[in-house]
């Protein structure tokens, strides 16, 4: 579709169905750059974008490029609040009507007022695992640090229960992986069908209690706001809070899980923060480029178009690769390689144009906090193996768990 007849390509490895690829799908996307940069994927039914320039072009032309399937694309019959589209699915202007009043809670000042909550909370995490573990051994750095810690952080923000924040971890993974359900049997179908229903129960619940008892979290803000004159409705309240909770959570947890997985592969890395914790945003920025933790957004076309020589109809199902983009060549020198100090000046990892990352300030505040927390108070902790499980996912990535060695300080 994307070569001149009479060339012959390999053909496309990229399957983001096949574990085997998204394990590692970064060789597949500089195929996909090489050769097909937008190319038709049969068992996505859409078309995948790779180079920085396109995804670009896509992500900012949200005319052209509707966002209006995004969750129906990712989730399908399992999401929990189908009777209305979330923020993320919106297009202008139902878009701005609801960014603008989730803006005004994001905004850095109110972010910013967190960094205590943030400090403390890094602390107490790390506490409970020296007071399980003792002063040296292994844990499991997934499910005892960073799956706790952004969702303690916003519990109170957003008005969640802490108590329920392992449940929130396995809803949203198991959320996530609905993504892959064309290529689940009906057990694993019946389980996430479970945790849709679970997530949509709690929060039902959680808006009933604040509409009757209004407290001061973003769920009894939204339930009294009123924007354009108008309240958002209950399904509207609903989404926003699982949006933030599934953006505002594991998102955070995978960069933190994926920063320590190349911090065993690269020990220089970890030498430079050790040497000196302000090259902690430095070293961030060039995880968050090299394996970020958003791999794939979707989009669907408004009218026939064309991108990089390829015609895409109108209708059809466009899947910008954020991962790819990261390693165009194009774009950064030497890509493929991970080098802690590169310092890249513009990533594509929280996306770009009217739908960019409303948490990438939180996001990037909570990392930094917590990495400068654990290098202080851990004299050692690495992964185990070089191995890693990869959550089951192609839109998310992240470690699954992360079993590491460590020594208090
Ligand atoms: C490393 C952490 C994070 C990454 C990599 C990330 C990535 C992204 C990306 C790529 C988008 C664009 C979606 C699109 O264009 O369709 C996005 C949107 C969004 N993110 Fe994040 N995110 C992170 C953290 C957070 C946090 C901490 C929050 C909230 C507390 C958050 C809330 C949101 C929301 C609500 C949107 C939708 C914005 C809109 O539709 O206007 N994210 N994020």
């Amino acid at each position: 579709m994307n070569q001149p007849l009479g060339v012959d390509r390999p053909p496309v490895t990229y399957d983001p169905l096949d574990p085997k690829v998204t394990a590692n799908p970064y060789p597949h996307y500089a195929q996909l750059r090489a050769d097909a940069p937008v190319h038709w994927l049969d068992s996505m039914q859409g078309f995948v974008v790779s180079r920085w320039d396109d995804v670009t072009a896509v992500l900012k032309d949200g005319k052209t490029y509707s966002s209006s399937r995004f969750w129906p694309a990712l989730l399908g019959e399992y999401d929990p609040v189908p009777e209305v589209p979330p923020m993320i699915s919106l297009d202008p202007p139902g878009h701005m009507r609801i960014r603008k009043l989730a803006n005004s809670a994001f905004v850095p000042s109110r972010v910013g007022a967190l960094q205590e909550k943030i400090v403390s909370v890094a602390n107490e995490l790390i506490d409970v695992i020296f007071e399980k573990h003792g002063k040296s051994g292994e844990f499991d750095f997934v499910w005892e640090f960073s799956a706790l810690f952004p969702v303690s952080v916003v519990a109170d923000v957003i008005g969640v229960n802490l108590e329920r924040r392992v449940d929130f971890k396995h809803w949203v993974d198991d959320l996530l992986s609905a993504g892959n359900r064309a290529a689940y049997g009906p057990e694993r179908l019946a389980e996430i069908e479970r945790s849709s229903k679970a997530i949509r129960a709690y929060f039902e619940d959680i808006y009933d209690q604040r509409l009757a008892e209004p407290r001061e979290d973003l769920i009894s803000g939204f339930i009294q706001a009123e924007v354009n004159g108008e309240k958002l409705t209950r399904s509207e309240v609903l989404n926003l809070a699982i949006l933030l909770l599934i953006g505002g959570v594991e998102t955070t947890t995978n960069l933190l899980g994926i920063t320590f997985v190349h911090f065993k592969r690269n020990p220089d890395a970890l030498a430079a923060v050790r040497e000196n914790p302000e090259r902690i945003p430095t070293v961030l920025e060039e995880v968050l480029r090299f394996d970020g933790p958003v791999q794939m957004l979707f989009r669907h076309t408004m009218r026939d178009t064309e991108l990089a020589g390829t015609a895409i109809p109108q209708g059809s199902l466009v899947l910008p690769l954020l991962g790819s983009a990261n390693h165009d060549e194009r774009k950064f020198e030497n890509s493929e390689s991970f080098r802690w100090d590169r310092d890249p000046k513009e990533i594509m990892s929280f996306g770009q144009g009217p739908h960019f990352c409303l948490g990438s300030f939180l996001s990037r505040m909570e990392a930094r906090t917590a990495l400068q927390i654990l290098l202080a108070r851990f004299e050692e902790l690495l992964p185990i193996s070089d191995e890693v499980q990869w959550m089951d996912s192609y839109f998310a990535r992240g470690p699954k768990t992360l079993p590491v060695r460590f020594k208090a300080r």
